[in-house]
């Protein structure tokens, strides 16, 4: 099996390590690699139920697929290969979604030109991170050239 995802009901009274309320919540963990179109397709799945899972409205939950399908995407397209984690997380009064995109790609030399609308090393529309940062509540991009890029994102329920 190339992927693993766990979705794990806690205990009523049960809370998240960081003392999140978290009654009748699930908590939810998984990996996937990403080195094929088919990997974009897989990644598209596993976290629109994992956002699901979690409770994210319909909207929210279209709105974190099309970030994780978009910065899978470029992994696939700029790195060749990589991998995505996802876990819940919580902090005072939420609990959200955190996905991590990896590679040891190329990285990006300039990272506010790449978050920068229409703008794209390959001649592609140039949206991905710039609309990946504007449909989730947070985003961090590390990149060092000539090493990877991690990409962050966290969506909150609400
Ligand atoms: N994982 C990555 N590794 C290396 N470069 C990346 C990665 N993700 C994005 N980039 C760079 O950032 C630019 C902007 O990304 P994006 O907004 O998704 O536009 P596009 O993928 O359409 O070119 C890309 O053209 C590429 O140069
Ligand atoms: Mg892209």
């Amino acid at each position: 099996m190339r992927w693993h995802c766990r979705i794990k009901q806690i205990p009523q009274r049960g809370r998240l390590r960081n003392g999140v309320r978290t009654m009748g919540d699930v908590q939810i963990e998984g990996r996937l690699i990403i080195d094929s179109e088919a990997s974009v397709v897989a990644v598209r799945r596993a976290i629109r139920e994992a956002a699901t899972a979690l409770g994210f409205g319909l909207a929210d939950v279209t709105r974190v697929v099309t970030a994780a399908s978009e910065l899978a995407r470029n992994v696939f397209i700029h790195a060749r290969n990589g991998h995505v984690r996802w876990r819940t997380v919580g902090r005072q009064n939420a609990v959200g979604l955190e996905i991590v995109f990896e590679d040891e790609g190329p990285g990006i030399l300039d990272i506010d030109q790449a978050l920068t609308e229409g703008w794209s090393s390959s001649g592609s529309p140039g949206m991905g991170l710039p609309g990946s940062r504007r449909l989730t509540d947070e985003m961090e991009l590390r990149s060092t050239p000539g090493r990877g890029t991690i990409v962050t994102v966290r969506k909150w329920r609400t």
